[in-house]
């Protein structure tokens, strides 16, 4: 069931309480949630956060606008991505290689519009620990793609998964990047993929590596805990030893961000391993991180 709203009041809010929702400012007036929400967090082009009060308009396939029906891809839908349309991009260099993104795609009502410093801290991680030549990747819930593009650019076996209305954002943006250098590139694939859901074949294989870039937000904040854990068990136990996941993000809140990967690291029997950031980061080119704001990175690793 999807559920349209109208923002009919807009306020200035802080961070600390309980948000059900991001949207878009500069967008439509009509949003997409997978359930009835009272209000939620407006984020606006210069990352300000405004509280908003949101009135339901209709659920299903009532008062939705064209260009979202457009962009819905059934779960898992792997349409070929040909070429990408002409949006603004910006770009990243990590891992050896320069990353090219459109960002900020208004088709795109959720969260993944934009690129955020977890999928930017992981990359970072991944440059530091030189992962073995190749390794399979699974960029769970990428946003933009960053992550994955990254590590495909750099020769790994990357699998990209995010909301089926995502999906083409990240196809694009794969397209992007493609190169004669890149092989990789061409080979990873992007697929439409929900938490709790089945896994659509292109998950279920055995990976080395599953990244979650800013994604404890959502679990907590949604109460999606149960829908996270079960798609990790679901993607760990194709392999043994399972594959290491790492959690990069800004944190904003610690201790409902502890209870979630305690709770992910004791059903998986996994052990959670902190890893520092390296205070450099804060000041390279193309850095997404602010002085002002906590961020971490925390690997789980499967126990010995
Ligand atoms: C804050 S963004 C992070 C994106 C990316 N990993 C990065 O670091 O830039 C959170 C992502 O989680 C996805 N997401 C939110 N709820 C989800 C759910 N229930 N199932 C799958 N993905 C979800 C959103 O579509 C969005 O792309």
């Amino acid at each position: 069931m999807l559920w349209w709203f109208h923002v009919t009041e807009v306020s200035c809010m802080s961070l600390g309480s309980d948000p059900v929702a991001f949207l878009r400012q500069d967008t439509d007036s009509l949003e997409q949630f997978q359930e009835p929400v009272s209000t939620a967090f407006i984020l606006s082009n210069d990352s300000k956060c405004l509280h908003a009060s949101l009135m339901q308009v209709a659920s299903h396939d009532g008062a939705r606008p064209a260009h979202d029906k457009a962009e819905e891809r059934p779960e898992g839908a792997d349409a070929d991505a040909g070429e990408p349309p002409c949006r603004p991009t910006r770009s990243y260099d990590l891992l050896g290689s320069r990353v090219v993104l459109s960002e900020g795609d208004a088709a795109l009502t959720n969260t993944g519009w934009r690129t955020w410093a977890g999928g930017w801290l992981l990359a970072k991680h991944l440059e530091d620990t030189h992962l073995e030549q190749p390794r399979r990747v699974l960029d769970l819930s990428c946003g933009t793609g960053l992550a994955g593009i990254a590590l495909a650019k750099a020769g790994h076996e990357v699998v990209l998964c995010d909301l089926p209305m995502n999906v083409q954002t990240v196809k694009d943006n794969l397209a992007r990047n493609r190169c004669a250098q890149c092989p990789f590139v061409e080979r990873a694939c992007a697929v439409g993929y929900t938490w709790g859901r089945p896994l659509p074949k292109e998950l279920q294989q055995p990976f080395d590596v599953v990244l979650c870039g800013d994604l404890l937000y959502h679990v907590w904040s949604g109460k999606l805990q149960q829908e996270f854990l079960q798609t990790l068990q679901e993607v760990c136990c194709r392999k043994r030893p399972g594959p290491a996941i790492v959690f990069a993000g800004q944190v904003r809140s610690g201790r409902q961000e502890n209870q979630v990967t305690g709770y992910i690291a004791d059903h998986l029997g996994y052990n959670e391993v902190p890893v520092c950031l390296d205070p450099t980061w804060f000041r390279q080119t193309g850095s997404p991180l602010v002085a002002d704001a906590k961020y971490r990175l925390l690997r789980l690793e499967p126990q010995p």
